[in-house]
C-alpha cells in the first residue's frame, strides 16, 4: 500500500478521531487545524481518550507516550507536503475542500493519494479540481472513530483500481471493517439512517411520546446502543440538516426532508451535544 505517512486536515470531532486511531495503529500522523487555538483543543482531546484508556489499563503509560509521540500538528497546510496519504475532515462546504485540494495538489508530489472523509458532498467535484481524480477516493468514518469498526470507501468513477485497493488496505490496517460505494449521496448509511432520525423527531412532534421514551423504545426494542434522538444530538443537527439538503437535492424523496423542529432548533444554535442543546439539555 506504501502508506507509511498519514496527514489530516482538521483536529475536530471526525479529524482528531481519525488522528488518534491512524496513530494508535502505528502510523506517523500529522495533522493540521487553522489556528493554535484548535490544534492544541484537538490534541488535547485526543491525550484526554489516550489517558483514559491507561486509566482503565487498556494501555500503558509508555504506548500512549508512544502514541502521542507519533502525532505532530501545524497550522500550515505545506508541512503536509510530505505525507503518503492527506484526509481532509473539514467542514462540509463544498468551496472550502476544493480550495484546501487546490492548494495540497500544488504541493505533494503526483504519489500522493488524496482522501475526502465528507458524509455528502460528491467525490467527483473535489478530485476534479485536482490533477490526480485517479488517485482521489472516499473514506467516511463515522463517529466515534477510534470505536466505530466501518469505513466506507468510496470509489468514484475516476478513482484507479490501485487507488481503492490502498484505500481499502489503509481501512484495514486501522482495524475497521471497510464496506464499497459508489459515489452517490449519503453513501450507504447516511442515505438509510437520516429517514429514521428524521422519522424520531416528526413522532416527537407528533406527540405520540417523550423523547426519552422513543430513545428507550428503540434501544431496548431493537438493541440500537442510542436512540435516534439521542444520536441526532450526537450527529450535530446542523451536519443533519446539511447531509438532508444534500440527499433531497439529489433523490427529492420527501422523507429526506427535514422536520421543522430540527431547523428550528438550528436556526436558534441549538445543534446537539457540540453546543450544550439540541433535542436534550447537556
Ligand atoms: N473516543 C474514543 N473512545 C470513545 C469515545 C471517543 N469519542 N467515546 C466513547 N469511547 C469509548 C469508551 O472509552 C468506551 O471504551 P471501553 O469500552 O474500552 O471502556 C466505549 O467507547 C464505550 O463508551 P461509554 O462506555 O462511554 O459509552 P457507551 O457504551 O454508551 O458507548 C458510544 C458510547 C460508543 C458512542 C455508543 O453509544 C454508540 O455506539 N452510539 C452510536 C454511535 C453511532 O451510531 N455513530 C455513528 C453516527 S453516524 C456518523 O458518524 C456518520 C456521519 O456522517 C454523520
Amino acid at each position: 500500500m506504501g502508506i507509511r505517512k498519514v496527514g489530516v486536515v482538521g483536529c475536530g470531532l471526525m479529524g482528531s478521531g481519525i488522528v488518534q486511531t491512524a496513530a494508535s495503529c502505528g502510523f506517523e500522523v500529522k495533522v493540521r487545524e487553522v489556528n493554535d487555538q484548535f490544534l492544541a483543543k484537538g490534541l488535547s482531546k485526543i491525550e484526554g481518550v489516550l489517558a483514559g484508556a491507561v486509566k482503565k489499563e487498556k494501555m500503558t503509560a509508555a504506548e500512549k507516550d508512544a502514541v502521542m509521540a507519533r502525532i505532530s500538528g501545524t497550522t500550515r497546510v505545506e508541512d503536509l507536503a510530505d505525507c503518503d496519504l492527506v484526509i481532509e475532515a473539514v467542514n462540509e462546504n463544498v468551496e472550502l475542500k476544493q480550495d484546501l485540494w487546490r492548494r495540497l495538489d500544488a504541493l505533494c508530489p503526483a504519489t500522493t493519494l488524496f482522501a475526502s472523509n465528507t458524509s455528502s458532498i460528491p467525490i467527483r467535484v473535489q478530485a476534479q479540481v485536482t490533477a490526480r481524480p485517479d488517485r482521489f477516493v472516499g473514506l467516511h468514518f463515522f463517529n466515534p472513530v477510534p470505536v466505530m469498526k466501518l469505513v466506507e470507501v468510496i470509489r468514484a468513477e475516476t478513482t484507479s483500481e490501485a487507488t481503492y485497493q490502498a484505500a481499502m488496505e489503509f481501512s484495514k490496517a486501522l482495524g475497521k471493517t471497510p464496506v464499497t460505494c459508489i459515489d452517490t449521496a449519503g453513501f450507504i448509511v447516511n442515505r438509510l439512517l437520516v429517514p429514521y432520525l428524521f422519522d424520531a423527531v416528526r413522532a416527537l412532534e407528533a406527540g405520540i411520546a417523550t423523547a426519552e421514551d422513543i430513545d428507550t423504545g428503540m434501544k431496548l426494542g431493537c438493541g440500537h446502543p442510542m436512540g435516534p434522538l439521542a444520536l441526532l444530538d450526537f450527529v450535530g443537527l446542523d451536519t443533519a440538516l446539511a447531509i438532508s439538503h444534500i440527499l433531497f437535492d439529489a433523490f427529492g424523496f420527501p422523507h429526506y426532508k427535514a422536520p421543522k423542529l430540527l431547523e428550528k432548533l438550528v436556526s436558534e444554535g441549538k445543534l446537539g451535544r457540540k453546543s450544550g442543546e439540541g433535542i436534550y439539555k447537556y
